[in-house]
């Protein structure tokens, strides 16, 4: 873990109170946090620093909550490196749709934040928009990838093809990438480990739909932006399930309760601060939407309609 989170750090377990977290018996090599505990001071709970990787979940690697789906198991990680960075192999299927959102996110100083950010592509594009960015994921096989990468600049990894047979594929960050100004973290979008008012720019991508409490994760991700001088981004195609979210806890997509009707309209009520709950109110633009693919294996494809949000404050 880079040394420069430990500023941004706050105990999740503690929230809606910010405590930091203090580092103890730590094995360093240079700014890299290699081994080591983060310690809350308040509730005595410890967070692992392992291979570089820290896991700052409330409850521990262990929690009770978990995400639901292929996040941890070798087809889920073969996806997701093929969906960001299959253009950087060639691969002819390839969709250009993390460029399309990072045209969302003009540049800006500070530091971005990509919740649920899987192997990283989205966070090297705010690496190359902000002074610093950090990506989160409650997956801790695609967060020690995602740092695996950003520390080689290359990675070697096996495709999946159809059943067991896989093939094996290289690729290279572009040179003008800066992975040196990108960190990533394991934890949890809906009680981010982080101080208030932190981040210039947070982006949650395909997220939302894949959380149990949305609505904590929209409120977390206002939370963490500075109040003013700050760029958000949620995109999602809203493919509810009460497998991953009781349906009483969706942002839309219901004919009644607290949230009927789209999730977009939703989202943008609530940013506007029109619905009382968020402040200070964002000034939303127009929603878009962008096309995204996901590959199983070379002859299934997942086309996947992204609808996003773009606000500032
Ligand atoms: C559909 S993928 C989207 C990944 C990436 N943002 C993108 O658009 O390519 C959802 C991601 O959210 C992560 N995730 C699920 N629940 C989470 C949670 N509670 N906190 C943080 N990440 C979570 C998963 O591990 C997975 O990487």
């Amino acid at each position: 873990m880079n040394i420069i989170l430990l500023e941004m750090l706050a105990c999740p377990a503690c929230l809606p109170m910010e405590v930091p977290l203090e580092l103890e018996r730590a094995g360093e090599s240079g700014d890299d946090v290699v081994e080591g505990v983060l310690r809350c001071r308040r509730c005595g709970g410890g967070y692992p620093i392992r291979n570089g990787v820290a896991v700052v979940v409330a409850g521990g690697p262990n929690a009770r909550e978990r995400p639901a789906g292929r996040y941890e198991d070798p087809s889920g990680l073969s996806a997701y490196l093929w969906s960001h960075y299959a253009e950087l192999f060639e691969d002819p299927e390839a969709t250009p749709a993390y460029a399309q959102w990072s045209d969302q996110m003009p540049p800006s100083g500070g530091i971005g934040l990509d919740a649920g950010c899987a192997v990283g592509r989205f966070t090297f594009e705010l690496g190359l928009k902000c002074d610093f960015a950090v990506g989160l994921d409650r997956s801790e096989s695609f967060i020690a990838v995602a740092r695996k990468l950003a520390r080689a600049r290359e990675l070697t990894f096996e495709l999946k093809e159809e059943g067991r047979i896989c093939s094996t594929k290289t690729f290279t960050l572009p040179p003008h990438w800066k992975p040196e100004k990108v960190e990533f973290i394991v934890g949890d979008a809906q009680a981010l480990p982080f101080r208030s008012g932190f981040f210039s720019g947070v982006a949650s991508l395909n997220l939302l739909d894949k959380v149990p409490r949305p609505l904590a994760h929209v409120m977390e991700a206002n939370r963490v932006a500075r109040a003013t001088g700050a760029r958000l981004l949620i995109s999602d195609p809203f493919s509810w399930s009460e497998e991953v979210c009781a349906a009483e806890n969706w942002l839309g997509g219901t004919l009644d309760g607290k949230f009927p009707g789209p999730a977009m309209e939703n989202i943008s009520r609530l940013l506007s601060g029109r619905s009382g709950v968020v402040s200070p109110p964002w000034k939303v633009s127009p929603p878009g939407a962008v096309w995204w693919k996901i590959r199983n294996h070379r002859n299934h494809y997942e086309v996947i309609r992204s609808h996003y949000v773009r606000a500032e404050r």
